[in-house]
């Protein structure tokens, strides 16, 4: 397998492949997006039975351009990152949101969400939202590959200068020869998967002065460690 991490020097042209898929690609697809739902509506007129099979067509060519418009945002967030806005921001209601967000998704599944938010720095300057996006990220991966009756949890820890958030999960866990290449740009094992979540969080950690790093057991489960600094170097 090929090493599709990304190289110093290979940002000029992932910025210009970004602009020619934002432009030739993206644009089509919302036109298509529109034509589609024009075309659900005026056939209810001409087919008024909603099980004919001409509206299941119609469901699956819209479900699968959801999921290319998925993938084409996705990509643009990695090749055009949008510039950090840092602020003084509180951890605890900022990771308290994310877990209301996303707890409806675990209990669906029958994955138990638990946050432990109490050690560690309170205040950090981070941008609020790019923060909140890799950190959910990571729950997502979590809750992907963590059957029912599996458990996640959220954590903080850490000292006066550094915040360190774990997002530990009782999953499937990553295989060795997986976990090598989890950051690789568009490297993924799930049907669906885009193989953009960990580069994305991993550059928006990086970005902050911090790191990202993984632990897993094949069968037993993945930690993913956030160490942000509570201040970043300006
Ligand atoms: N918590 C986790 N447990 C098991 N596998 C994981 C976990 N997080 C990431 N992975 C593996 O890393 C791959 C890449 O993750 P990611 O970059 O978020 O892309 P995607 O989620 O679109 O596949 C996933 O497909 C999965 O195989
Ligand atoms: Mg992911």
């Amino acid at each position: 397998m090929s090493d599709s991490r990304e190289r110093p020097g290979d940002r000029p042209l992932i910025e210009a492949v970004a602009a020619g898929i934002a432009h030739e690609v993206r644009n089509p697809l919302n036109a298509l997006q529109i034509n589609v739902g024009i075309l659900e509506q005026e056939l209810a007129a001409l087919v008024p039975d909603q099980k004919a099979h001409v509206y299941l067509v119609l469901a699956k060519i819209s479900s699968e351009l959801t999921s290319l418009d998925n993938f084409v945002s996705e990509f643009l967030r990695y090749a055009r990152p949008p510039r950090l806005k840092l602020e003084a921001v509180n951890i605890r209601p900022l990771l308290n949101d994310l877990a209301m967000f996303i707890s409806p998704e675990c209990a669906k599944k029958g994955v138990a969400l638990t946050l432990s938010l109490d050690a560690g720095p309170v205040v950090v300057v981070v941008d609020n939202f790019q923060l909140k996006h890799a950190v959910l990220n990571l729950v997502l991966n979590a809750l992907q590959a963590t059957p029912p009756g599996g458990k996640i949890s959220l954590s903080t820890g850490g000292d006066q200068g550094q915040l360190l958030i774990v997002v530990r999960d009782t999953g499937e866990g990553i295989t060795e020869s997986a976990l090598a290449h989890v950051f690789d740009v568009f490297f993924t094992m799930r049907e669906g998967g885009t193989g953009l979540g960990l580069p994305i969080t991993r550059r928006i950690i990086e970005e902050h002065g911090g790191t990202l790093e993984l632990s897993t057991r094949a069968g037993a489960g993945t930690t993913a460690t956030i160490s942000l600094p509570t201040k970043p170097r300006a």
